[in-house]
């Protein structure tokens, strides 16, 4: 990527740039004395990057403490660690498997804290994460909405946020995929205002990615 000017976007650390003729959006590496200074983020592996290309509204900043559910083998959370270069992400995976990526990943990365738990039962971590103020799921899980409630009544600060990927097919494959989103939202809606919402095509199909903000109970 030498020689090629980064543009600035609205979000802390993410830029865009022109590569062999074709807009890329990269993150400035948190990684010190790594060989690449930027680093490709690939909307296709990534629900978030793709949330962030089609222009939703994305209120992580570079001092924020974040909850990511569902990190897998850590493809956005090190794109997140990257962002939030003065705060920290407590990224939760309950696949041992993935956990041994999602570590060594994290090694470089001082503001990255992998954690191998269910994110079904937050009691379990509570005493390894403080309040935060923005909780990334990406849990491929019946229970999505319910697990967001849950994590955010223990971890989500006041006027936090919540950033979901709703993954229609792992709620009820039998159902269509807008009925099944649908009740979802009706289920956040009890705990969270919904702020932004947007269907992730061509990048990823069947998926919703919302950003709601936690009411004041
Ligand atoms: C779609 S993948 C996540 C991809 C990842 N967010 C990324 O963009 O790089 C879903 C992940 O959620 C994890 N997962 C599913 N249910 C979970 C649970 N109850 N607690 C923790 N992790 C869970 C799976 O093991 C899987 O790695």
């Amino acid at each position: 990527m030498e020689g090629v000017e980064p543009i600035k976007t609205g979000l802390d650390n993410v830029f865009t740039l022109i590569l062999d003729g074709s807009k890329r959006m990269v993150t400035r590496n948190l990684v010190p004395g790594a060989d690449q200074e930027f680093r490709i983020w690939d909307p296709y592996h990534s629900k978030l990057a793709a949330s962030i290309l089609k222009g939703l509204t994305i209120p992580v900043k570079k001092d924020s403490m974040v909850l990511y559910l569902g990190a897998a083998n850590g493809t956005t959370a090190s794109h997140v660690s990257d962002i939030v270069s003065e705060g920290t992400v407590f990224a939760v995976e309950f696949s041992p498997r993935a956990m041994q990526d999602l570590i060594r990943i994290s090694i470089p990365r001082i503001n990255l804290v992998p954690i191998l738990a269910d994110a079904l039962h937050p009691n379990s971590y509570k005493n390894m994460v403080p309040e935060v103020d923005i909780i990334y799921q990406d849990v491929a899980q019946r229970e999505q909405a319910g697990i967001a409630i849950r994590n955010a009544g223990l971890f989500l600060k006041k006027d936090g946020y919540l950033i979901l990927m709703i993954k229609s097919r792992s709620i009820d494959s039998a159902k269509r995929a807008d009925e099944v989103i649908e009740n979802e939202m009706k289920r956040l809606k009890e705990f969270f205002t919904i702020k932004d919402s947007m269907e992730l095509e061509p990048f990823h199909s069947d998926h919703m990615a919302v950003v709601a903000q936690k009411n004041i109970l």
